[in-house]
């Protein structure tokens, strides 16, 4: 099968991140033909301040470039008072405007988030695959990973331990692999 090309964003910047975490093990669990890069140019990105369209700056249009190509977009995000950190909310502001490529046109999109708290951060992916699908994004799964009480699942060393967050992961590559395989990808508009 052809590999499946997949971008990975944490909506987290916070050294020690448990959505790092998260993300690495997701990367870690992804077997053929999923291929997992990890994007982590946060520093580089601009406030979104409503000048939309191009000329766009020069890393936000490397990534709106980067997702347009990627096959699947994995965002992992913390949970800030109900809804996701201002730093994912910039990233997805960017890439929604509505600008060639259209990099979220149709784009297959899987959520993760973790939180110390029991209800690890849905609320944060309630908010987030709405926006997401607003601009006509695909969103494959939303609540299959959230990670409560992450911190008891991840060790000092940022390596996601626990069994049962691990099992969740490695069962939703599965999951979402016959909805982005070979004759499924969504192509983008
Ligand atoms: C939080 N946190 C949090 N957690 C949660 O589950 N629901 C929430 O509404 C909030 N709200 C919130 C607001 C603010 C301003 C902060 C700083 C934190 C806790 C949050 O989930 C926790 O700090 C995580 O560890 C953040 O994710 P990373 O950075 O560890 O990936």
């Amino acid at each position: 099968m052809e590999m499946i090309d997949v971008l990975a964003i944490c909506g987290s910047v916070r050294e020690g991140s448990l959505n790092r975490a998260l993300l690495h093990a997701a990367q870690d669990l992804a077997d053929d033909p999923f291929r997992v890069e990890v994007w982590d140019d946060h520093s580089l990105i601009p406030r979104v301040d409503g000048t939309r369209g191009r000329p766009f700056p020069e890393a936000v249009g490397a990534l709106r470039d980067r997702v347009s190509v990627a096959d699947v977009l994995l965002l992992v995000t913390p949970e800030f008072n109900r809804s996701i950190p201002g730093v994912l909310k910039d990233i997805v502001d960017w890439l929604a405007i509505l600008a060639p490529p259209r990099p979220l046109a149709g784009k297959p999109v899987m959520l993760m988030s973790a939180s110390p708290n029991r209800f690890g951060g849905v609320f944060a992916q309630l908010h987030l695959a709405d926006a997401l699908r607003r601009v006509g994004a695909e969103v494959l799964t939303d609540f299959d990973v959230a990670v409560g009480f992450a911190h008891r699942h991840i060790d000092d060393g940022g390596i996601l331990v626990g069994e049962e967050p691990r099992r969740d992961i490695a069962q939703l590559w599965r999951r979402v692999l016959p909805l982005v395989g070979e004759g499924k990808r969504a192509v983008p508009a």
